[in-house]
């Protein structure tokens, strides 16, 4: 029987490239470019499977066609609010993700940017690599201390979790949590943590506020000029969740004009292209998109889409169906 025709829209670790290859007819994307939607309208034509991450914009555009081949988006990454769900469901195509195995390393690079803007360490590397270090004295680069303080979480699924653990159990941070679901008494006593009802009432009892809900539609914009006005003054926003959940507009203006502490950001709304609004804020440390950034994690990325793809096509139910 001939093999399911797959195709890779990225560059993948050259270990589950290697697997695919084995396991099917795979074309990878050896240029590593995006694909344009009249390609992914052309390539659901084609492969029965496609393996698209989050840099692919999958909207009604780019499924715009009368009848798919493609039986499956086995998305690369967990977030998945590139895909439109109701275009995926009228060509009869299943979208799975990879969620579990990157939650780790995304708590990791939260704890990393919650750290790095508190503590400065943005304005301090540039001051070295500039050569303007004048040694060390009293009043140089004062940050803000982060053990200790109250952290807020909107969002509390897995990442959310593990970035309450580390900030709980590693700097003895109080953890208040936001979500749309009551949590588990169990989940919450893990790490000492209370929940709020609101948004509104988690915001001005925060020092640190970090983002871990989906993106997508529905939170579009859920952080804008109204909500961070509840921020306390000195108080830092961390987004490690998705660009849209926060409107950057309304953000730069709280930076410019020092309403609240600072931001650190790993995502951002239309990225790669940064808001020039952004570049010229001070107290913000920006990352490009590396929560799940490290040999393990995307590896393990990976060989979960292998995992629900063999389900898929050996006719079993993938564990990480999401539409
Ligand atoms: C995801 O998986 O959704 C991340 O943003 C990429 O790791």
């Amino acid at each position: 029987m001939a093999k399911p025709r797959v195709l890779v829209t990225r560059r993948w670790p050259v270990a589950v490239e290697a697997q695919l290859q084995d396991q099917y007819d795979v074309v990878l994307n050896t240029h590593d470019k995006p694909l344009t939607p009249s390609e992914f309208r052309a390539a659901l034509t084609v492969y029965d499977a496609v393996l698209p991450t989050v840099t692919d914009l999958i909207n009604a555009d780019a499924m715009d066609i009368p009848k798919a081949q493609t039986k499956i988006l086995a998305n690369y990454g967990v977030g998945y609010s590139h895909i439109d769900a109701a275009a995926a469901k009228d060509l009869n195509i299943m979208v799975t993700n990879t969620p579990d195995v990157l939650s780790e390393c995304t708590a990791d690079l939260a704890m990393t940017l919650m750290l790095m803007v508190a503590r400065r360490a943005g304005d301090g590397e540039r001051e070295l690599r500039d050569g303007k270090w004048t040694g060390w004295r009293p009043t140089h680069l004062i940050g803000t201390k982060v053990s200790g303080k109250t952290l807020g979480i909107i969002g509390y699924g897995r990442i959310g979790q593990e970035v309450a653990r580390r900030a709980h159990h590693g700097f003895g941070m109080k953890i208040i949590v936001q979500s749309r679901s009551a949590v588990n008494p169990d989940i919450l006593a893990q790490c000492g943590a209370t929940q709020v009802d609101t948004i509104e009432d988690l915001l001005p009892l925060c020092d640190f506020v970090s983002l871990h809900c989906p993106g997508g539609a529905d939170n579009r914009h859920l952080i804008n000029a109204a909500r961070l006005n509840l921020m306390k003054p000195d108080a830092f926003l961390i987004n490690t969740a998705r660009g849209e959940v926060i409107n950057e507009h309304d953000l730069a203006r709280a930076l410019w004009f020092d309403t609240i502490g600072g931001a650190a950001l790993d995502v951002f709304d239309g990225e790669p292209n940064i808001s020039p609004d952004l570049l010229g804020c001070d107290n913000l440390v920006m990352l490009p998109h590396l929560g799940s950034a490290t040999r393990t994690t995307r590896e393990a990325m990976g060989f979960r889409v292998v995992e629900n793809l063999a389900d898929f096509f050996g006719g079993r139910a993938p564990r990480d169906r999401v539409i």
